[in-house]
């Protein structure tokens, strides 16, 4: 049974591109770069793969056409969408000819991390494609994930762009810390280090704790607001997003668009009790 899309409608912009691209432009025109993801994961059908693909190519161009320099858009994939399921080398060519097309545009992939089973696979396609592509594609790492403080001081080592975040899927606690004071720690620790030694790495949160003690650390440590991002979710602190992009932040907000939304959202619904109420106030005041 399929839900109807006016459920998901906080958190995921549209389910066809043409809804999505108007979110965009509203969102660009607040001062905030966008990241837009054609949601779906966990394909096991090479075709689809391969539409996948095609279908991120495609969206490389479009916002390419629409975006001038000023714009940091890009766009956010999950590798389990281009065939990392079925074969990590046809994934890892499917990659390869999308950052051919996004490298002419200049454009920016994120390798968005998904659960722990898929995480070396995806640090393994990462590391193959970026000696050829070093300045259009970068890593997600997941803070509640152990392993993160090695993955962390290999990312530094290279320099590239990651995308810090605490980790939305259930792991168990032979790998992942559970308690959130933890997790947190863990988190500053692994910003701090982000913003020394690399170049331009987001730093993915809702949580004001973490969002205090990375502009604390920018300031303490003469690190520029040009030098790195904030993130955030499409539907999320939406004025929060604006004046933080106001103060003179680099504020991206991660828009996720597509009929297969409801993975994301029901990841998004676990999160938080607020998010529930979000959906059950489209519910009740629907006209
Ligand atoms: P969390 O939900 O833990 O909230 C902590 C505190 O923040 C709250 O108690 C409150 O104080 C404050 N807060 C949060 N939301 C608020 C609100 N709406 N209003 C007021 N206060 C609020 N995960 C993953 O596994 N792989 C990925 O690739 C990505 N990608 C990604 C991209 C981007 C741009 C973001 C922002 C997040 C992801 N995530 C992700 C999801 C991430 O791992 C995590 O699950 C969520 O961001 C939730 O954690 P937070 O740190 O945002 O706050």
């Amino acid at each position: 049974m399929k839900l109807p899309f006016f459920l998901a409608s906080r958190f995921v912009a549209g389910e066809a591109l043409e809804e999505s691209l108007p979110v965009v432009d509203e969102l660009n025109q607040d001062g905030l770069h966008v990241a837009l993801d054609k949601l779906g994961e966990h394909v096991h059908d090479r075709e689809k793969a391969v539409a996948a693909r095609d279908t991120y190519i495609d969206l490389v161009r479009t916002l390419a056409a629409r975006s001038d320099d000023e714009l940091r858009n890009r766009i956010s994939i999950k590798l389990s969408m281009m065939g990392q399921l079925i074969d990590e080398d046809f994934c890892l060519d499917n990659l390869r000819q999308l950052l051919e097309v996004a490298a002419e545009h200049d454009m920016f992939v994120r390798l968005d991390m998904e659960g722990s089973d898929l995480t070396q696979s995806t640090l393994d396609i990462f590391e193959s494609v970026y000696p050829d592509f070093p300045n259009h594609v970068g890593p997600v790492l997941q803070a509640m994930l152990k392993r993160t403080d090695r993955d962390i001081d290999r990312m530094c080592e290279l320099g590239v762009s990651v995308r810090l975040c605490k980790g939305a899927y259930a792991e168990p606690a032979e790998i992942a810390y559970q308690n959130m004071s933890q997790i947190r720690k863990r988190y500053i620790d692994y910003m701090e280090r982000l913003l020394e030694h690399t170049d331009y790495s987001g730093i993915a949160t809702h949580d004001d704790q973490l969002i205090d003690a990375t502009r604390a650390f920018a300031d303490r440590h003469d690190i520029g607001p040009d030098t790195f991002e904030f993130q955030m979710l499409y539907g999320l602190r939406r004025t929060t997003q604006r004046e933080m992009a106001a103060e003179g932040y680099n504020m991206l907000v991660y828009v996720p668009y597509g009929t297969e939304w409801f993975p994301y959202f029901s990841r998004r619904l676990r999160e938080k009790k607020e998010n529930v109420w979000f959906v059950l106030k489209n519910i009740l005041f629907r006209q």
